[in-house]
């Protein structure tokens, strides 16, 4: 099977020209001008943009949260097939160790999860729970040989997901040594329980109390030891989900003096802010996510850190949960509400509005925020993250003129297996119109038209450092 895209304005988070590109199975083979040959299909991308379709670094699809038996609402077959009417043609999902069993269960339990379901590539980090000594060679076989090269660990979440300095300390040295980076849920989970023990004493339960106990200075101080963890054992780091200006003036600090420290923003530290959190009724609970949303005076500095380079990536952090059933369940007390909130199939029209459309970063930026940056950062470079003869034809043929309102009821802009969408009422200029992934066309006119079961499992190389 070949497709032949024509005349569409490639950009890459470097090039921007108009060409045509020819796809033999699943990988661009030729990019030029006026291409004589003819494919078994062609399409003509006249007037629109041709981007590396996006790389979602960070989502939890069937994701069991707490012990209610509570699951993530999209599992990886219409999580990723949201994903991929948003743009996005790569995963990284986590597999999550549970305490007292081996990462490598972890993975088995997560490859069965996904086999079979997803309607584009896929990879996971592994979240590592319980890293005794004695443990510390699995990270060697999941480097070596099943294609996990990212670690992710919690400062947050004592008792559940939490690892101790010593742990982390452990886990950054073996990673430094194998040429791996650890990804750090940085908030200081010790200091917050004792901030949420003291609330729920006083009866505050209402879900407003859930951010009031999360104190933007508790994610820097996370994040700066995070930093200095990770400098001392000799490993990369990564911060996953960064909130706010305190923490990015810590990621700031230690790139200046060279360190190897990358960070992620989400659209929803970027485009949503506290005040929702003072909603009607329970309504607040529809954004409980950790960490929470920031006054929004943060969103212009978290914009900056993005243009300067100082936050490398955006990730969704997609964790959706029912507000009717799910979120519900915590209805007396904020301590039981489900943590997260849905995102994956907004994120690049988001991004391309909030970004390119009112000008704060430029299209190349784009691309290196959606796409290119998580792809170095996690071993698919340059496999996927451009366009490139030798890369997977993974593309996303971009109408930068659509616009549409973003709504749970908006069939151009929900797909996403939850009774509510984060970013309701917000208008976006800039759609996915035709998602390719691996040559195979999946969503055509915005509809999709691919098939569960697409999408492979990456094995990911070692980072690359940028
Ligand atoms: O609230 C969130 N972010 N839920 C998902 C789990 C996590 O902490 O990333
Ligand atoms: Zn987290
Ligand atoms: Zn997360």
């Amino acid at each position: 099977m070949s497709l032949l895209i024509r005349n569409g304005r490639i950009v890459s988070a470097v090039d921007d020209y108009v060409a045509d590109i020819y796809i033999a199975a699943d990988t661009i083979t030729i990019i030029g001008t006026e291409l004589p040959m003819e494919a078994d299909r062609e399409i003509d991308a006249g007037g629109r943009l041709v981007i590396p379709g996006g790389i979602d670094p960070h989502t939890h699809f069937d994701l069991p949260f707490g012990k209610e038996g509570i699951v993530s609402a999209d599992d990886f077959e219409s999580g990723t097939r949201a994903a991929a009417l948003g743009g996005t043609t790569t995963v990284i999902d986590f597999a999550t160790q549970a305490i007292g069993s081996s990462t490598f269960e972890a993975l088995e339990i997560w490859h069965r999860k996904a086999e079979g379901k997803c309607a584009i590539d896929y990879g996971f980090h592994m979240i590592v729970t319980d890293m005794p000594a004695a443990r510390l060679e699995e990270l060697d076989r999941l480097f070596h040989k099943e294609g996990i090269t990212s670690f992710k660990m919690f400062m947050a979440y004592p008792g559940v997901l939490y690892s101790d300095d010593g742990a982390i300390f452990r886990t950054m040295r073996r990673a430094g040594e194998l040429g791996g980076i650890v990804t750090m849920h940085a908030e200081n989970g010790i200091a917050i329980d004792e901030i949420v023990k003291r609330a729920v004493a006083e009866g505050k339960r209402a879900p407003a109390w859930h951010a009031r106990t999360r104190p933007a200075i508790l994610e820097a101080e996370a994040v700066h030891r995070t930093i200095a963890l990770g400098e001392s054992a000799g490993s990369p780091v990564y911060i996953v989900h960064l909130s706010c200006a305190e923490a990015l003036e810590e990621v700031v600090r230690a790139r200046d003096r060279g360190a190897h420290a990358y960070a992620e923003t989400c659209p929803q530290y970027l485009f949503l802010d506290d005040s929702r959190y003072d909603l009607p009724g329970f309504e607040g609970a529809k954004y409980v996510m950790t960490p929470v949303l920031r006054p929004k005076w943060h969103q212009e500095q978290l914009w900056r850190g993005l243009r300067m380079g100082d936050l490398q990536t955006t990730g969704t952090d997609h964790c959706p949960f029912f507000f009717e059933g799910q979120k519900t369940i915590g209805k007396d007390d904020f301590t039981r509400i489900p943590n997260g909130a849905p995102g994956v199939e907004n994120r690049m029209s988001l991004l391309y509005q909030g970004g390119v459309v009112e000008g704060r970063i430029s299209l190349n930026r784009f691309v290196e925020i959606t796409s290119t940056a998580a792809a170095k950062l996690f071993g698919l470079f340059p496999r996927k993250g451009t366009i490139a003869v030798g890369s997977d034809a993974d593309l996303v043929i971009w109408d930068p003129q659509r616009t549409e309102t973003i709504s749970v009821d908006n069939p151009a802009t929900h797909h996403m297996n939850v009774d509510y969408n984060a970013y309701e009422g917000i208008t976006v200029q800039g759609m996915a119109e035709t998602v390719i992934s691996r040559g195979q066309v999946i969503v055509e006119q915005g509809r999709y038209c691919g098939r569960a079961g697409q999408g492979e499992y990456l094995k990911r190389a070692a980072p690359e450092l940028i």
